[in-house]
């Protein structure tokens, strides 16, 4: 049976791969730069290999006696030295290279739905330039482009789920960028192992790009409200618009910036501006009237103001819940027609809908 290398094989989505490989009888190698991940394959019969393929000596050593790549290495959030055009372009490079040094022909390439030239987001811009290595390398390609993966074990649902529970969310209130409205199509991960898996040994697939897409179609608001009812938190969600909340705040700060300019008068040292003021009423306000009205407030928030507080964010905190690149990619819709796929891989698509459920009985286990 052949060996086959799964670059980023340690991830979400890449484990599912690569137990589908396991249970068919491949042979898999997977690499990655912590050691201590390969207690999670222990069970399954494939090679761990530790290193970083963003150097080319690791790359080689990784494609040295196999027969098939799949490359998945990517991030969605760039952190210290982690950059996309490290990530996404240059460890495609040096995979394409190291493949092609050690005569595998077969590639197949993750990419991602609303990856073009000239995107919005650098995170879709550097999946172009990806790709584009990937069509001219001469190699056997395929190119997978999914929209966003859910399943056991993601991201996703699982900080949405999160945020909703308040856990670290002291004040009730979730702002929908743009009231949420822009539409995701989401697949789920053992669709897109499938996809992979299938597409492997088929010759009718290469130089092929195929989108991967879900059988449903959801705003960022309609899963929301789905993983609020399936959790039980019944709670009605209240969409005010943003500047009514602005002007109800505004209402409240007449009743609060007397006491609070008189306390400013009465201590000369304290530097509190206005705006931090009328910030502080305006939140009390807010949670005075998700209190009263007992709800989750869901408010629509103009992405003119979203962008210079995700800046901020970013500049304060190390994790930040939201990036400036990501909150780009969430103002796009995120949908395809993912038919040809379908038919040609023989994929029985799966519903958020129906997996919804097991996922968050995974979280709150
Ligand atoms: N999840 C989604 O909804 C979604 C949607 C569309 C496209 N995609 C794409 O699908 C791929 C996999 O996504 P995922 O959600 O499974 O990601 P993930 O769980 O974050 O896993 C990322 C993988 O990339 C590897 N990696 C990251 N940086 C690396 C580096 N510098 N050197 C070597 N390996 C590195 C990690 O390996 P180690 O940490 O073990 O080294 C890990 O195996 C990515 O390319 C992503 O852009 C994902």
């Amino acid at each position: 049976m052949a060996t086959i290398l799964v670059s980023g094989g340690t991830g979400f989505i890449g484990k599912y791969i690569v137990q589908q490989l396991c249970q068919l009888g491949y042979r898999v190698r997977v690499p990655s730069r912590n050691p201590q991940k390969k207690r999670s394959f222990c069970d399954l019969s494939c090679e761990f290999l530790a290193g970083d393929l963003s150097e080319l000596s690791f790359a080689r050593k990784c494609c040295s006696g196999i027969d098939a790549v799949i490359h998945l290495v990517g991030i969605l959030v760039e952190q210290g030295q982690e950059t996309y055009k490290k990530v996404h372009v240059q460890i495609t490079k040096n995979m394409i290279q190291a493949s092609k040094e050690n005569g595998v022909r077969r590639f197949l390439h993750m990419s991602s739905l609303g990856t073009r030239p000239q995107a919005k987001s650098r995170y879709h811009q550097t999946k172009w330039t990806a790709e584009e290595l990937v069509r001219n390398s001469e190699l056997d390609w395929t190119i997978f482009q999914p929209s966003v993966v859910f399943g056991i074990g993601d991201d996703f649902t699982k900080r949405l789920y999160k945020m909703l529970l308040f856990q670290n969310n002291p004040l009730l209130i979730f702002p929908l960028i743009e009231g949420g409205k822009s539409k995701l199509q989401p697949i789920f991960v053992e669709n897109v192992a499938e996809a992979f898996v299938r597409a492997l040994p088929n010759p009718s697939t290469f130089h092929k790009i195929y989108p991967l897409t879900g059988p449903e179609i959801f705003s960022l608001k309609e899963i929301m409200m789905l993983i609020l009812e399936q959790a039980h938190l019944a709670y009605k969600i209240e969409d005010i618009p943003f500047y009514t909340l602005m002007r109800m705040g505004l209402i409240l700060l007449s009743f609060f910036i007397y006491p609070l300019a008189a306390l400013k008068a009465l201590s000369q040292n304290w530097k509190g501006e206005l705006w931090a003021i009328y910030l502080f009423s305006w939140l009390l306000f807010l949670q005075l009237l998700q209190k009263n009205m007992k709800k989750r407030l869901l408010f629509s928030l103009p992405s003119n103001i979203a962008f210079p507080l995700v800046r901020v964010a970013e500049k304060l905190i190390k994790n930040p819940p939201l990036t400036q690149d990501v909150l780009l990619m969430m103002l796009e819709d995120n949908v395809a027609d993912s038919s040809e796929a379908v038919s040609t891989l023989n994929l029985k698509l799966v519903s958020f809908k129906r997996v919804l459920p097991d996922i968050l009985d995974s979280l709150s286990l």
